[in-house]
């Protein structure tokens, strides 16, 4: 047991001096695995290990500029830098240094490069959110609406730009669409978020939606959005349903309530009738109580 503390004890103060000792630093252990993760143009830059007795600083640069520093002496092991990468066509480079908050300037930190990264051809486009859609049972048009996903990046006005102001006309969205009964599927694409498919009137339909960037060789597609089905809200199917329950509740309503006028008129009269009638029967009674 004695052995074992005093082991312990020497291999922390060998660390401890490690930690401390300035001349130590240069041998900070480096980033590794260093990746860019980045969904509709937000970026976050991630890496390992996890630091102890350290730092991280980021700095990102790209062939026509300077870097320029993010999270600076952070103990994670990502870092947001979607505000350093505005010109999305841009090809940016990332290193990510260990550092110790020095007081002399003149140490050198140790760092590693990450991967190249172009937003506009890597970012990775989320998966599409169906907004809206309407099946016009007796013309065959199923109307579906996509919502243009939000970008981090604003206008000069301070609003948001979407994926399409970035994209432009490299942007379209495809509707995989199947009857509701059968599994084959069927496709039709558009530049709008606004698309009308012509199917066979009267049935229902199942859907999902796709965004493509044609110009990509890699990273091409979105996930696939939700899958809607007709069924289950928002067409004309599901409004007449409510209708006829609405029209159904209404009739009970006044079929109970002239029932219950007649039954009360009824009782009244009947009520009368015997009130006219207990007068006499008490009279009676008490007669007959007396006689006995
Ligand atoms: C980015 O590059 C694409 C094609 O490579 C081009 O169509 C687009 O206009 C460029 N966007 C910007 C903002 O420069
Ligand atoms: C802001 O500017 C953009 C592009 O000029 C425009 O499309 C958008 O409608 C503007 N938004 C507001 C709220 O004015």
């Amino acid at each position: 047991m004695n052995s074992c503390a005093r082991a312990l004890l020497s291999l922390c103060s060998v660390l401890c001096l490690a930690g401390t000792s300035s001349s130590e630093t240069v041998n900070l252990p480096k980033a590794v695995d260093i990746t860019w993760s980045s969904i509709n143009f937000k970026t976050i830059l991630e890496w390992n290990p996890k630091p102890s007795n350290y730092t991280y600083t980021v700095e990102v640069s790209s062939p026509l500029s300077n870097w320029m520093k993010k999270c600076q002496y952070v103990n994670d092991t990502e870092c947001d830098v979607t505000s350093l990468l505005k010109d999305v066509n841009r090809t940016y480079t990332a290193r990510v240094i260990s550092e110790v908050r020095a007081t002399d300037n003149i140490e050198e930190f140790p760092y590693s490069q990450s991967p190249e990264f172009t937003p506009y051809e890597q970012t990775i486009l989320g998966k599409p959110v169906i907004e809206s859609f309407d099946l016009k049972k007796d013309s065959g048009k199923l109307h579906v609406l996509i919502k243009d996903a939000l970008t981090p990046y604003r206008f000069g006005n301070q609003s948001f730009m979407t994926v399409r102001d970035i994209f432009k006309n490299d942007f379209v969205y495809t509707v995989f669409y199947r009857k509701a009964s059968s599994s084959g599927k069927k496709q039709e694409s558009s530049p709008s978020n606004e698309i009308v498919v012509n199917v066979e009137k009267g049935e229902s339909y199942c859907f999902f939606v796709k965004a493509t960037i044609p110009s990509r060789k890699t990273n091409r597609d979105s996930q696939d959005s939700d899958e809607k089905c007709t069924e289950s809200g928002g067409n004309n199917e599901f409004d007449l349903t409510i209708l006829v329950a609405v029209i159904t509740s209404v009739v009970l309503i006044v079929v109970i309530v002239v029932l219950s006028v007649i039954i009360c008129k009824c009782r009244k009269a009947k009520n009368e009738k015997t009130k006219e009638a207990k007068p006499l029967n008490s009279a009676y009674l008490l007669q007959s109580v007396t006689t006995q």
